[in-house]
């Protein structure tokens, strides 16, 4: 059996065992199967997204700001990471956006990107409760709506009410707020967010490392959300100093 193989073990989610283990196992095992004995490999890994302790699960809300694109990037990302295992939740608008910003993607495929998806109305899922534990919740994009909702403790969806009980048990929130421009009351709601910590990370793009494509912005964006959530990536260059930038504006 593949257990004799180390990359076995560490998909096995060993106590000690860490997320760059398991990430480099999951990708051997995909690149050379013959390695491994890939049944098994397949349904450790199933188990591994079913809720072991070496996962890291994070809660992905889109709600109905212009920039669904920037939410689809992200869960693909983490769907890209083996150890991660997405809960998401969609508002109404969030999907009336779909329809009409071409992103590409159906409903039911950005739904394929996630472990599990809950229905936006369902106050009994799991996420709803403190209980369940998670590593940190992104809104992304975050409608102004939202943050009111978020800034007064108004938990009267499922999104409300799982960024309300990630502030009350003090785990990261993260929001992409989308609005332009903003007003005194928008403004006002991030500020109070902010000062309880919460990570306030507007879709707001950088030009300095010549952005040649909209998906060259997006994924800047949700690079900063996987850095802030604490899960390698490289999805976009990183500051390498003035001289080098120089040198890469001149190309
Ligand atoms: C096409 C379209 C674009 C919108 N863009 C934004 C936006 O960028 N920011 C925002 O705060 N609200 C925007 N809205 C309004 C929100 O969708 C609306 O406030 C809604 O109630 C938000 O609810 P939700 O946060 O539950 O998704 C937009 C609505 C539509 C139809």
């Amino acid at each position: 059996m593949c257990v004799r193989r180390p990359g076995c073990v560490a998909a096995r989610g060993v106590t000690g065992t860490t997320y760059t283990q398991l990430r480099c196992a999951t990708q051997l095992a995909d690149q050379h199967p013959q390695l491994f004995n890939c049944n098994v490999m397949v349904a450790e890994r199933t188990m591994m997204t079913k809720g072991d302790f070496a996962l890291k699960r994070i809660v992905v809300a889109i709600t109905g700001a212009s920039g669904t694109i920037y939410g689809i990037r992200l869960l693909e990302a983490l769907h890209a990471a083996p150890e991660v295992e997405v809960h998401l939740v969609m508002s109404p608008w969030a999907k009336e956006n779909l329809a009409i910003e071409a992103s590409g993607y159906s409903e039911s495929q950005i739904n394929a990107l996630a472990d599990v998806v809950y229905d936006s109305r369902n106050m009994g899922a799991t996420i709803a409760s403190g209980s369940f534990r998670h590593d940190g919740m992104v809104i992304v994009p975050a409608s102004m709506k939202t943050v009111a909702a978020i800034a007064t403790g108004m938990g009267d969806s499922l999104i409300g009410r799982a960024a309300d009980v990630t502030l009350k048990e003090r785990r990261p929130l993260l929001l992409v707020p989308r609005e332009s421009p903003f007003n005194q009351i928008h403004l006002e709601n991030m500020l109070k967010l902010a000062k309880m910590g919460v990570e306030i990370i507007p879709p707001i793009p950088a030009f300095y490392n010549q952005p040649q494509t909209i998906a060259d912005l997006i994924d800047h964006n949700t690079m900063k959300l996987l850095d802030h959530l604490h899960i390698d990536n490289e999805l976009s260059a990183r500051w390498q100093g003035l001289a080098q930038a120089k040198q890469e504006a001149r190309r």
